[in-house]
């Protein structure tokens, strides 16, 4: 076995993905105008097309691709209770730290040991107050008055929406266990640090899908979907060396769960969570029948009527996370001429083509003689078939490094040739090989690569 990579080395940094992220349009920051909001980002025309071709293949391979698994979309305002019956109330909070002199709040596991021992802030050296639990969850109220009565959160993670609709689920699906249910939604946290561009914010998007299976199968499954989640990564071509496993220890394990593992993934910034698969146990579900005196009981009908409360197996991944570990994966400079000029070195981002936020781009080599209405006109056909581009301003060469920069893995560019014979040019993003193709077999051609795609 290789052996693990302690440090990140690759060519890319947070300031160059933060600063490529905001001039291509993928990411920018919250409400910018008036000096941004801190824990919030807009997805730009890039970035929305990147979240929504990422959220698609996810949903693609759980539920497309897994007959036993249904989808859902459940309201992010849910009944009260239901954070009652989770712990969230209870146990979603973060130890936190106050300085009184300079006000700044730090999570206390973010203060050296030194300063934790003398309470002293890290910053201006005031004191610190003591360590005090806080909730992570938004309140906000619903109705006309804003008194307890009309209390009512956030959702923290979207599991929640699943497990109060597993009956329903059950009934109207006729699901027999093993069985799951698939969700991808918004999530709020009161995060209190914040940094890393959109690695943690306050509202992001999960991809969360939540496994019922029979206990005492509860091992055996966890470690099936341990295999599959590692396999989805490598067959979106993610670099294999910069993910590894992290089982949480005893003091990291969230209340509800009897194991949990995170895959991590090596970003500029080093080794950090992308996803956690968790055993749940049955303790939402069991929890959810005290809380809401529903019986929450399976009924095995094939089984002599067995009654229990299935185990939990959880999936859960971030979409925004994944949105930047897929930027910073794909993150590549590469040095393609010995001119003595910034032409000398592209940056591309080397997206696999099912994610790409634009699959192919067609470029007319000049603008007039015809060549720009051909080049229109073999877009409109493409555009049925894939996300495309149209770019006619400037040098060739420019406007492929334009789109090697926004991670378009394929440009078609029209010429004189394509007039008289009616072939175009296909070229390559990642080896910029160029081939002669008769236009007419493009639409097949590009689909056949985006199946084949192997990342190098
Ligand atoms: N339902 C289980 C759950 O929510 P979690 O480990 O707290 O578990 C799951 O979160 C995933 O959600 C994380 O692995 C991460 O990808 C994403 N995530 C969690 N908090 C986040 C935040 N503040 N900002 C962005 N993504 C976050």
């Amino acid at each position: 076995m290789a052996e693990e990579l302690t440090e990140y080395s690759g060519p890319a940094t947070m300031e160059k993905i933060t600063s490529l992220a905001k001039r291509r349009g993928f990411v920018f920051q919250s409400s910018e105008i008036y000096g941004g909001q801190n824990g919030a980002w807009d997805y730009g025309p890039m970035g929305i097309e990147l979240k929504n071709r990422i959220a698609a293949n996810w949903w693609k391979e759980m539920t497309q691709l897994h007959d036993e698994i249904v989808g859902l979309d459940a309201a992010i305002l849910m009944h009260p209770r239901t954070w009652e019956a989770s712990g969230h109330v209870e146990n979603f909070t973060d130890p936190l730290v106050d300085c009184k002199k300079c006000k700044t709040r730090f999570r206390e596991d973010m203060v050296p040991e030194e300063n934790l021992a003398k309470k002293t802030c890290p910053e201006c050296g005031g004191e610190l107050t003591d360590t005090r639990k806080f909730n992570l969850m938004f309140k906000t109220h619903i109705g006309p008055t804003e008194d307890n009565a009309g209390l009512i959160y956030l959702r923290p993670e979207t599991a929640q929406g699943i497990y109060v609709n597993y009956k329903n689920i059950i009934q109207s699906n006729r699901m027999k266990i093993p069985f799951g249910i698939a969700q991808i939604g918004k999530a709020f946290r009161n995060e209190i640090v914040t940094k890393n561009f959109i690695f943690r914010t306050c509202e992001f998007e999960q991809m969360e899908m939540q496994y019922f299976v029979k206990p005492g199968t509860d091992v055996e499954w966890f470690n099936e979907w341990k295999k599959r989640r590692w396999a989805y990564y490598e067959k979106l071509g993610v670099k294999i060396d910069h993910l590894r496993w992290h089982q949480h220890g005893p003091d990291e394990l969230a209340h509800y769960a009897k194991d949990a593992y995170d895959i991590q993934y090596l970003f500029p910034m080093g080794w950090r969570e992308l996803e956690g698969v968790h055993n749940r146990t049955n303790y939402d579900l069991t929890r959810h029948t005290e809380f809401s005196g529903k019986d929450l009981q399976y009924i095995d009908q094939d089984n002599n009527n067995d009654r229990y409360i299935p185990f939990i197996i959880e999936t859960s991944a971030g979409l925004t996370r994944t949105l930047l570990m897929l930027i910073c994966d794909a993150y590549d400079e590469e040095k393609v001429a010995d001119k003595g000029n910034d032409d000398d070195w592209r940056t591309v981002l080397r997206f696999h083509p099912v994610v790409a936020p634009v699959t192919v781009a067609i470029l007319p080599l000049m603008k007039k003689d015809g060549l720009a209405e051909l080049a229109q006109d073999i877009r409109n056909e493409l555009k049925e078939d894939f996300a495309t581009d149209y770019d006619q301003a400037g040098a060739i060469g420019r406007r492929y490094r334009r789109q090697d920069e926004a991670g378009t893995p394929f440009c078609v560019t029209v010429d004189y040739q394509s007039k008289d014979d009616g072939t175009v040019t296909l070229r390559y993003r990642d080896s910029m090989e160029q081939i002669r193709i008769p236009r007419a077999g493009l639409t097949e051609k590009i689909r056949q690569e985006i199946k084949a795609y192997k990342r190098k």
